[in-house]
């Protein structure tokens, strides 16, 4: 048995057909278009209450640190191996196939639950929206199963992930152009919210600055990390940068950078206006504004957000389609999940999978769950992926590489040092499930995946 078969490189990889078009700004607008939502616009509010206080912006400058080192790794895999499939597909070619199993099955918990997350985000805003016009939905069907506050489901998350997915089984094409204006609304959105907020900022409501500890900071981090993915979906448009060797780097950093200061700087007001206890709600951002009597600009706030969580929703899915796509593929798991419809070129089963999975997921799992088993499994992918990058320089140092992480082996040693120290603050209930998701991964691997693997048959 050879659990450790290794994909080769040059053989089986599709050669490239894509123009290189994209430049440095191209790419952090890919970046913020995939980074901004969620995160910042619902976690801030349970992070600060619960876990860091105002030091939360502390928390966001350690995670965002830790996804800077590991955006680094990632350019150099993307730029190496550019084939759909992330950290799933680097592994198989660094580490081989139980490695990549275990990656890939792990990558499911964040393009997955991401998107379950992603969406009941979305459901907080869309009901305070809905509020504000004075339509309240049944409590039962707001939000998460929990017969202790007499709700079952999020009906308004699972509406929109049929949606999404609706519209991904059409073949939609993720547009530069659509792309473009959604950063727009965005930003602007998150500016709106600093531009009238910062009048109404209390400082008393500032101090205690770490009323948890630094320990609580650190938690805060694990837990808002997540407003940073979606980083690594830029690093898979490798293929189509112009000089990647500069505009990769750039373009991830700058998108990184970006988003760290917005967030800081949401935090700050944020923690500002309203005092810590009352912060523990579903639309924070909003919430804030309506605290202090701006409900004009609330309702653009939640509107913006909205339409912003909805694009990342939309970046999540796609890659949770063809994450299913590559592994099924490589004859992993069932080959009817890279079945491929002849007239729209798309994933239709995979597609229609993961919408189903996803909504089961949104409807039922509370948010704060839902992120933190996200971080667990995205922040080991992280770590893994910055091992590999590593380790690849040593085994094979005659691959070609568009983009060389500078600084060796200290930039992949901090990625790997951060996402594993933030892993560690994680609860145990995030732990166990985790544990239990990958052990159900390997039995999966070990009673199907190895014998119908692709490379059996080479
Ligand atoms: N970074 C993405 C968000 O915050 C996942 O929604």
């Amino acid at each position: 048995m050879d659990l450790f078969r290794k994909k080769p490189v040059s053989k089986g990889l599709p050669t490239s057909s894509l123009n290189r078009v994209l430049g440095a700004l191209d790419l952090t607008m890919l970046g913020v278009g995939a980074i901004i939502g969620t995160g910042v616009f619902v976690l801030t509010g349970v992070a600060a209450a619960k876990y860091a206080g105002p030091a939360l912006i502390i928390s966001f400058i350690i995670a965002g640190l830790a996804c800077a080192f590991a955006a680094l790794c990632y350019s150099e895999f993307a730029s190496m191996i550019p084939e759909s499939g992330s950290a799933y597909t680097y592994s198989y070619v660094a580490f081989g196939e139980l490695i990549a199993w275990i990656l890939g099955w792990d990558l499911i918990l964040e393009y997955g639950l991401a998107s379950s997350a992603v969406a009941s985000g979305w459901s907080g805003y869309f009901q305070g929206l809905l509020s504000g016009f004075g339509i309240h939905l049944p409590t039962a069907l707001t939000s998460a199963f929990d017969p202790s506050n007499g709700t079952f489901i999020d009906l308004p998350a699972v509406l929109i992930i049929f949606l999404v997915t609706l519209l991904l089984s059409r073949g939609v094409k993720e547009s530069v152009k659509i792309n473009a204006i959604m950063v727009i609304v965005k930003v602007a959105v998150v500016l709106l919210f600093i531009v009238v907020g910062v009048w109404y900022v209390e400082p008393v409501n500032w101090d205690p600055f770490m009323p948890f500890g630094f320990s609580g900071v650190v938690t805060g981090a694990a837990v808002v990390v997540f407003a940073y993915f979606g980083f690594d979906a830029v690093s898979t448009a490798a293929e189509e940068v112009k000089n990647p060797q500069r505009n990769l780097p750039i373009g991830i950093l700058s998108a990184l950078a970006i988003c760290t200061v917005l967030y800081i700087i949401v935090s700050l007001i944020l923690t500002g206006i309203v005092p810590l206890d009352l912060l523990n709600v579903k639309d924070p951002v909003a919430f804030a504004l309506k605290f202090v009597g701006q409900d004009w600009a609330a309702g653009f706030i939640s509107l913006g957000a909205i339409v912003g969580i909805t694009t990342v929703l939309i970046v999540m899915m796609f890659g949770q389609t063809r994450l299913f796509y590559a592994m099924s593929r490589d004859g992993l798991i069932t080959k009817r999940l890279s079945y491929v419809h002849p007239k729209t070129h798309v994933p239709t089963f995979s597609t229609w999978t993961t919408g189903l999975l996803v909504s089961l997921f949104a409807g039922f799992v509370p948010l704060d769950k839902l992120a933190e088993l996200t971080s667990i499994g995205t922040l080991f992918a992280f770590a893994a992926v910055s091992l590999g990058v590593a380790v690849l320089r040593k085994t094979q140092p005659e691959l070609k590489r568009g983009f060389k992480t500078p600084f060796m082996p200290f930039i992949p040693a901090l990625a790997v040092i951060f996402c594993v120290y933030l892993m560690m603050q994680l609860s145990a209930f995030t732990w166990k499930g985790f544990l239990v998701w990958l052990t159900l991964g390997l039995i999966i691997y070990f009673t199907y995946g190895y014998k119908h693997s692709r490379l059996n048959k080479v």
